[in-house]
């Protein structure tokens, strides 16, 4: 579904992405993982149009959406759920789940997606009058992730859900990432530095250090790699 083919990004003098090539296959959760600094949002961002890439490309469905600007990309079905949250604290929850659809053309019919979040999250249903910025941590997590489920995208990007978040609640968070994959059929590439999270609930996995793939398999083979367990899950 996503092909990625030698991406190159660079912030001015800064070569952040150095020519990585990445697949991820249509109803599959795939992660990239990475520590801090190594361009896995730098990635999503450039996937989204926030970035342009200079140089390589970045396939969708076989459509080439390289340098397409973000409206673009989320109108041919891609929907980009960015690290730190970035929700609209002076909006209510229902409204941030509104900004989530507002390239949809057909978004006065918005009830029935509304109610999947809902569903999914009761929590924020829960608070549905109240200002995003009122939410704790994971709840903002849960914002983020509804809100860019109401784009009613075919693939999604998800920049560390587990970022700031205590371990129950992470553990909550990737249940639904997996009910959403299940549910939805929906494509996933989950960025994360809690690589023990993500291998659980990915099939395939790329890791990044330093704008560069070094590594790439299943997360069964990436999970009981030496190199892996030593610098991503702590063990050794
Ligand atoms: N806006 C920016 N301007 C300049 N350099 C940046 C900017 N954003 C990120 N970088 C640099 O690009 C590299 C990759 O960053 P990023 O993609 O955020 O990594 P990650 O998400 O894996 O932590 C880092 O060296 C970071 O310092
Ligand atoms: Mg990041």
């Amino acid at each position: 579904m996503l092909e990625i083919t030698d991406l190159q990004v660079r912030y001015g003098a800064i070569a952040a992405i150095r020519g990585i090539t990445l697949c991820v296959e249509s109803g599959k959760i795939v992660t990239l993982l990475g520590a801090n600094g190594a361009g896995k949002s730098t990635t999503l961002k450039t996937i989204s149009g926030l970035l342009k890439s200079t140089g390589g490309s970045i396939r969708f469905n076989g459509d080439n959406i390289t340098n397409f600007p973000p409206h673009k990309i989320v109108a041919m079905g891609i929907s980009h759920a960015p690290e730190g949250r970035m929700i609209f604290s002076n909006l209510t929850v229902k409204e941030n789940l509104e900004m989530g659809a507002y390239l949809r053309d057909d978004r006065h019919q918005l009830s029935r997606e509304l109610e999947y979040v809902f569903t999914l999250f009761p929590r924020l249903k829960e608070r549905i009058k109240q200002a995003g910025g009122t939410l704790s941590g994971g709840e903002q997590q849960m914002l983020t992730i509804g809100r860019a489920l109401m784009a009613r995208p075919k693939m999604l990007l998800l920049d560390e859900p587990s970022l700031g978040i205590g371990p129950i609640l992470v553990k909550a968070i990737f249940d639904k990432i997996v009910e959403i994959n299940h549910e939805l059929k929906m494509t996933i590439l989950l960025v994360e530095q809690n690589a023990h999270f993500a291998l659980k609930v990915a099939d395939f996995g790329y890791v990044m250090e330093t704008g560069q793939i070094t590594m790439q398999g299943t997360a069964v083979e990436l999970s009981k790699n030496e190199q892996v367990r030593k610098a991503y899950l702590g063990e050794g």
